[in-house]
Parts: C-alpha cells; structure tokens; sequence
C-alpha cells in the first residue's frame, strides 16, 4: 500500500468507552509500532492525527470539530485513513507505561504486546478510564482519579512518586501535556529522561514532514515525522508542556 494515498475503509463497529470517547473500529488493518499515527479523513468536515489503538481501529475524545462529527457517525460508513505514519514506542523488556484521559489510546497496544509490567491509569473519575477491563494479567495496572472515584485520590503523577523507577528499563508516557511535563520533571531528577518517551500531540497539516505545521520550539523537531513519540532528552528545552501553536501558527498557552 501507498502509505501517502488514503484508504478508504468502513466502520464495523463503535464502542462507547466513556461518556466523551469511542473507538472506531474498521474494516481493514495496518501494520504499526503503538505510537504511531493515521491521518484521519472525516469526509466534507476535516483530516486530523489520530493515535491507531489496534491494528485496526482509532479511539477518539470528542473535542473539535472532525472529532464530533465522527461521533456522528454509524456503523457501515466510511472514513479515509493515511499512514501509518511517525515514529512509536521503542520497546523495553520491562516497561512502565503512564497514561492519562484518552492518553491511554497509543499504551493498550503497547501493554498488549506484553512489555508493559506496570501502567499507571489515571483519569478525572471512574466514568472516565479507558481500557481498564481490556488488559490481561501481565500488566499490573495501578489506578487514579482526581476525584477518588476509583483507586488513589489524586493524579497519576501521584501513583509515579510511590513506585521504584529503577525496576522499568523504559518508560512510555501519553497523557495532558501538562501531566507529561510534570512526569518529564520527575524523572530527570531521577536521570531517567533519556529512557523515557512522550507522546505528542499537535496541530497537522500534511503529517509527512512537508507543510511544517507540527514544528515544535526551539530545534524544529517535526512531530509528524521525528515524532510523535520523543525522549525527554529531546524535549527538556522545548516548547513542550508551556505552549502549542494552532492552525495559523499563533502560540497557545498549556
Ligand atoms: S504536519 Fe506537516 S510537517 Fe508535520
């Protein structure tokens, strides 16, 4: 397959996660690394970067304009799909994942092929954690809610402190981005950045590393195409976790 050409596939089922996400499963399959993305044609509305949860499926938070459309649509529709596209997860032996809201989407693939010993789930209440009954045993999973609905009361960031760091040969980390930053600053002090990986999420154009709507401060590093997914040796002195940019380049605070 071309991976530049979209393709066009057909919706056989959508599941409710939460009250603000589904997954989007479809007919077809891609090859992919977790982490990496598709570009996601929503026909007449938008095409936007969205992290494959599976080989053959997308999970979604509804949150602009593309994305509430697809909560529109039904079973045996169609949308266009480019890629897969970027750079994923590098895999450890025994790996820490850490996710957060719909953050979790690019960890269940990783923690299903069986590298993830531990993930660290949190979300803002019980309603809204992702994926807690899809994961086997192989994963010990160690939950938050910001509201105590479930597991510790506080952030996932909270669960990071009362761990050993040391047992994990990497970390994979998808989340808020300011809960990201605040994962990146807890394990520099550990010296742990460079074994760690973040996931990003920005505005895109083209997502093949032409337009350079994706560029992040100071070093030009492309998401699409030397991401999404970077050290937290490359995004220490980055714009990440401060400010993103929307679609006429204008800085947004985090
Ligand atoms: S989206 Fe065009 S360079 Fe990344």
């Amino acid at each position: 397959m071309d991976e530049q050409l979209p393709v066009q596939v057909t919706l056989t089922e959508i599941k409710t996660e939460t009250p603000s996400v589904k997954t989007f499963f479809f007919d077809r399959t891609f090859a992919f690394e977790p982490g990496q993305f598709v570009m996601v044609w929503v026909p007449g509305v938008d095409e936007v970067p969205m992290a494959l949860s599976s080989p053959n499926s997308v999970t979604v938070q509804k949150a602009g304009d593309a994305t509430g459309a697809m909560f529109d649509l039904r079973v045996g529709m169609g949308l266009g799909i480019r890629g897969p596209y970027g750079k994923g997860f590098t895999r450890g032996e025994k790996m820490l994942a850490i996710g957060g809201g719909v953050g979790a989407a690019p960890l269940l693939p990783l923690a299903r092929s069986d590298c993830v010993m531990t993930l660290l789930l949190g979300a803002r209440t019980e309603k809204e954690l992702l994926f807690v009954d899809q994961l086997d045993e192989s994963t010990d999973v160690i939950i938050a809610t910001d509201d105590g609905s479930l597991g510790q009361h506080g952030y996932v960031t909270d669960l990071f402190k009362e761990i050993n760091p040391a047992v994990y040969d990497r970390i994979a980390v998808c989340g808020p981005e300011p809960m990201m930053r605040a994962v990146l600053a807890a394990v520099d002090t550990i010296g742990f950045a460079a074994k760690t990986e973040f996931s990003l999420h920005r505005y895109m154009k083209c997502g093949v590393g032409i337009c350079g709507s994706c560029c992040i401060d100071h070093e030009g590093l492309r998401v699409c195409r030397d991401g999404p997914v970077f050290s937290g040796e490359q995004l220490k002195k980055s714009e990440f976790g401060h400010y993103t940019r929307d679609a006429s380049g204008r800085k947004k605070k985090i």
